[in-house]
């Protein structure tokens, strides 16, 4: 089947976070969203056909995933990751922010540090600090348009807060890094010599640009495997956020144990069932659309990447690896760091995510969402040059 992601679907008046709350989050009413991570495509053919029946069955009673759901979140990663994973590692929760929490619960108690790395999807800090425990930050350090992990001050900051449990972001949201195996064999290295379990948010692990490997941290051995935390789910993939279905894969039986506790101590039980349909049948049959999705991606980059380098080469693009995420360095533009959000908001009439939420690291840059229809963002690089151009 052919898909046809330029189409522009309305997404007004169906209550989307993106479109339906543009002043009441004190936009202008004209503004163009690109900011929160969900795509404006429709999902693969045969997860609508798995809702739709779903839903047209008309009884919602609680529901339990039987073997073929195992199977095809297994087939998946087996195929795409050489990483097959067994029913009895995976704990179901209603969303990967929400099992972020609850490693920060069962692993370290009140006042405890927990290292991320800035800058960073902003919720990390959220789930540290209301959880009562102290944020600690290792910065990733950008060089020559590149972000790095400054290892030695990974592992100071470990020992000198004596941290037990690090947010990892794999692939990286929002400065698009495909780690390399040397990366996460180091990373994970530090953090078992120093009894620092790691909780691998790789939401993004199915985005990753040719020229590049996503690899599971989990995969790596199975004395890392052992010490990490593996987040995952198809909503990034799939379009399928609003359904809440995240697969967290532990397979260490102690620390799944510990998540388990945690989760039932929220009163969380069973999953939405038709999330759990759409989670199965994407997993089952989503391949061919997401492909062709990444071949459209890929366009909208390429598009993007031009628009800049000819028309605005004072903003940098940050060449990114994977993630439908791009990162904008404004910092040459002339304009001031700290007023920059209320340039893009008024002169340019574009909502994209402010660099500074993700840290005092991300103070200058934006992050732009570019799984939208290509006019989408020919229409935004025309509002970006020529609120540009006036400041001449
Ligand atoms: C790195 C990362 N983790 C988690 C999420 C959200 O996951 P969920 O909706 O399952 O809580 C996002 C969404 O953008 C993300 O970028």
């Amino acid at each position: 089947m052919k898909y046809d992601f330029g189409e522009a679907i309305d997404r007004c008046k169906t209550n989307s976070l993106k479109y339906d709350f543009i002043e009441e989050r004190g936009y202008p009413a004209d503004i163009l969203p690109l900011w929160v991570a969900d795509m404006d495509f429709k999902i693969p053919h045969e997860t609508a056909v798995a809702i739709k029946k779903s839903a047209e069955h008309g009884i919602y009673g609680y529901t339990e995933p039987k073997d073929s759901y195992y199977r095809a979140l297994s087939g998946w990663f087996e195929k795409h990751f050489d990483y097959p994973i067994r029913q009895e590692w995976v704990l179901k929760t209603p969303g990967v922010v929400f099992a972020l929490s609850l490693a920060v619960r069962a692993f370290t108690k009140e006042g405890d540090a927990v290292l991320i790395q800035r800058p960073v999807y902003h919720p990390f800090s959220h789930v540290v600090l209301n959880n009562d425990r102290k944020l600690i930050n290792n910065p990733l350090v950008l060089k020559d348009g590149k972000y790095c992990i400054d290892f030695d001050d990974f592992e100071k900051k470990i020992v000198e807060n004596n941290i037990r449990l690090f947010i990892f972001c794999s692939p990286h949201n929002p400065v698009g890094r495909v780690w390399t195996t040397e990366e996460l064999t180091k990373i994970a290295e530090i953090c078992i010599k120093h009894h620092c379990i790691v909780v691998s948010d790789e939401i993004h692990c199915d985005f990753v640009l040719s020229g590049h490997k996503h690899r599971i941290l989990s995969s790596l051995s199975q004395e890392i495997a052992d010490n990490t935390i593996l987040c995952t789910a198809p909503s990034k993939t799939f379009n399928l956020a609003g359904l809440q279905a995240a697969n967290i894969v532990i397979t260490n039986p102690e620390l799944r144990k510990q998540m388990y506790k945690e989760l039932t101590r929220t009163g969380y039980s069973q999953l939405n069932s038709v999330g759990l349909a759409a989670c199965q049948s994407s997993y089952e049959y989503g391949e061919g659309w997401l492909s062709q999705l990444k071949e459209y991606l890929g366009e909208n980059l390429k598009y993007i990447r031009h628009f800049l380098a000819e028309h605005l080469p004072q903003v940098k693009l940050i060449e990114p690896e994977g993630t439908y995420l791009l990162w904008l360095d404004f910092r040459e533009t002339g304009i001031e760091p700290s007023e920059l959000d209320e340039f893009m908001k008024h002169k340019a009439k574009l909502w994209l995510n402010s660099g500074e939420i993700f840290g005092k690291e991300g103070l200058g840059f934006q992050r732009l969402n570019i799984a939208c229809p290509r006019t989408y963002l020919e229409q935004a690089m025309i509002r970006l040059k020529t609120a540009i151009d006036s400041l001449l």
